[in-house]
């Protein structure tokens, strides 16, 4: 695979979209109707006066009482549409069953076994009231918070959407963290209610996901019930009075329900994200600003028509499935493909049989996943019809040149552009992204979305041009974070202190000659392991909590599929010692205590971790090592000699 890369890195190749693509296209026609020439003019109007921009679209959703502003922008506190009365359910759902979309399918679903579900708009509407109704009766108010722990199932989003129906806020955790995640997070809102599911099969194997939630419910003391959705059909143990079957409660339920009328500013949902620290960050998006940015981004980037079968192949449980598979594909009344299992099982062959068979059209997925199909080769996408695509997107990492063009000729057939999303959980949408219209160069996530402004800056703020910096956004959007929950002051000190009142992304990035941008991964202490954000401190401190740990840093090392994997330094207690099955007891202690995705690819013994005399680790010597970096200034370091030990490691 690394035969071509050297060619590759230096591919400046530009691709254009054909004509015919981009007169058709969402945002060529809606730029003819403002009388916009070409995607500079574009770029150009949209940063000098936003409210022209947002407006428009803005004015696309249905509002209970129209907003006074479109926006204020005291940084770093940004409030939008304000004073009106908005609920994202009654955009996705309610306006949908009144008009043609009423039959339409909304949900396709295929199981990892193959099974099949679909749900149209109205059935989806029914399912959401039900579920809005059974919370009701459960005492849940506008302004609870709901924990959801769910696989990728059709209950997950009839969860997520009937929670933001009445109100309340929903806070989900990614069903491949432990348990122990899902106990911290339910804890950090103080939710009453909690859903989960018997269980699920990855890659055959059965998850036991309620008997591991058993485990937390007596560390949970805010919660008075616990729905259990019976998907795998496994033997269960159902705790009297907390636990309750979904199917049960949900079999009387009725399927109409008032939407709320909420403020513009009230909070849809909490999502924790990894940052430096331990202690994941709630990120918190609100109804009608997020609402409008990942509407707006759906439309123009990803240009859904309505004959469109759209395929977002992430998970709900992280950003990019809230907001493009729940939300998003919902606002645009889309059809929406939900797989449940990994992508090549039970072979390789699997996600491209599921694009012909379902006839996708627009198809997103991670830089890591092309990747791995690279190395499987392309006799697997060659056996399936993929001529129904048009569109593909790239998010989440960096995505190479190489795999850029794999992607583009084995998979698009040279035909679809490739839209390469930069953004992040606390964005909400798309920030830097090309559009249907804009040249393409392999590898770079090209501008900023219309009305954004990023730039790349050094330590002392100042712009850079060709060389690395800081990637930073010193505008608001309507779908930005609004604070971290229970948090505010670390959102004001870890985003925008650095540089005063502009957006630290805490990604390095290069912006080229033609203003085009190259993310280059994060700068900071959190790792990107196959699209997973992942904090270092969070794995080390998982490391330290088993017994024989005394000390542990953890730095990401280069993968040519994964982009990262974790890497681990440790040092051990006393009557310790790393032989094969203590390393394999912390490599599932980390899985136990984070989950799968936090699984560390190697633990290196150390007898002490590079230091300061102070006694701060110097984590950047051994991410130097790891990455084989230069290691630079070392004379503050009190123990020079373990840099040959880490050195010797690695070779
Ligand atoms: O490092 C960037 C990377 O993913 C990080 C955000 O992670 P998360 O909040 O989990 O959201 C992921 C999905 C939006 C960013 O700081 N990232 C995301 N998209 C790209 C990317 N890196 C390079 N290119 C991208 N297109």
């Amino acid at each position: 695979m690394s035969r071509d890369l050297d060619t590759l890195l230096k591919e400046k190749r530009i691709f254009k979209p054909s004509k015919i693509l981009t007169d058709e296209t969402n945002i060529k026609k809606w730029m003819e109707t403002q009388d916009v020439h070409d995607y500079d003019e574009l770029l150009e109007r949209a940063s000098e006066n936003p409210e022209w921009f947002w407006n428009d679209l803005a004015r696309e959703l249905e509002w209970f009482k129209p907003y006074r502003k479109t926006f204020e922008w005291n940084p770093p506190h940004a409030k939008w549409f304000l004073e009106g009365k908005f609920n994202i359910i009654h955009n996705a759902l309610d306006r949908h069953i009144k008009g043609p979309n009423r039959e339409k399918i909304a949900y396709l679903w295929e199981g990892e076994s193959g099974e099949v579900r679909s749900l149209t708009y109205i059935e989806l509407y029914k399912e959401v009231n039900k579920f809005a109704n059974v919370l009701r009766g459960f005492g849940v108010e506008k302004g609870d918070t709901v924990s959801i722990y769910l696989p990728m199932i059709l209950e997950l989003p009839i969860a997520m959407l009937a929670c933001a129906k009445i109100g309340a806020i929903h806070s989900v955790v990614f069903s491949g963290f432990w348990a122990k995640a899902f106990k911290d997070r339910i804890n950090d809102s103080g939710s009453k209610i909690a859903i989960t599911a018997d269980g699920f099969t990855r890659r055959g194997k059965i998850i036991n996901l309620k008997e591991n939630v058993d485990k937390i419910m007596d560390k949970t003391p805010s919660i008075e019930k616990l729905i259990v959705i019976n998907h795998a059909d496994l033997p269960v143990e159902m705790h009297s009075p907390t636990d309750v079957w979904w199917h049960e409660i949900m079999e009387n339920s009725d399927t109409e329900c008032k939407t709320e009328e909420m403020d513009s500013e009230d909070p849809l949902f909490i999502l924790y994200t990894s940052g430096t620290t331990g202690k994941p960050k709630g990120v918190v998006h609100v109804h009608a600003g997020y609402a409008v940015g990942v509407y707006t981004t759906m439309k123009f980037v990803f240009d859904i028509q309505e004959e469109d079968v759209w395929w977002c192949a992430a998970d709900i449980g992280w950003i990019t499935g809230h907001s493009y598979i729940v939300y998003a594909p919902l606002l645009i009344g889309a059809t929406s493909l939900i797989y449940e299992g990994t992508p090549d099982f039970p072979d390789p062959g699997r996600i491209w049989g599921m694009v012909e068979k379902y006839g996708v059209s627009v198809f997103y997925t991670a830089p890591t996943t092309v990747r791995m199909f690279m190395k499987f080769g392309e006799k697997w996408p060659e056996k399936y019809d993929l001529s129904s695509l048009r569109l593909l997107g790239s998010v989440g990492e960096p995505i190479n040149p190489e795999a850029w063009i794999w992607y583009y000729n084995t998979i698009g057939k040279g035909k679809c552009p490739i839209m390469d999303t930069w953004w992040q959980t606390e964005t909400g949408m798309h920030l830097i992204t090309p559009l249907p219209i804009s040249k393409l160069k392999p590898g770079s996530a090209v501008k900023p979305f219309p009305t954004v402004i990023a730039d790349v800056v050094d330590d002392d703020g100042k712009s850079v041009v060709g060389g690395g910096g800081h990637l930073v956004i010193k505008s608001t959007w309507p779908s930005m974070f609004r604070t971290l929950y229970k948090d505010p002051d670390r959102y004001v000190e870890a985003y925008w202190s650095t540089f005063k009142n502009i957006y630290l992304s805490g990604d390095v990035a290069r912006k080229d000659e033609d203003g085009y941008f190259w993310i280059q991964g994060r700068e900071d202490d959190v790792l990107n392991v196959a699209g997973h954000r992942i904090s270092t401190a969070e794995v080390e401190s998982a490391l330290v909590s088993h017994p024989g740990v005394a000390e542990a840093a953890v730095v990401g090392k280069p993968d040519e599929i994964k982009g990262e994997e974790i890497c681990a330094f440790i040092v051990l207690k006393e009557n310790y010692k790393l032989e094969e099955n203590l390393k394999e007891a912390l490599i599932n202690h980390v899985r136990m205590e984070i989950g799968p995705i936090a699984t560390p690819a190697c633990v290196n013994w150390v007898s002490d971790l590079p230091k300061t005399r102070s006694g701060k680790i110097m984590r950047r010597v051994i991410k130097a090592k790891v990455k084989g970096y230069p290691v630079g200034d070392i004379s503050t370091l009190a123990n020079p000699e373990v840099v040959d030990e880490i050195d010797k490691l690695i070779d």
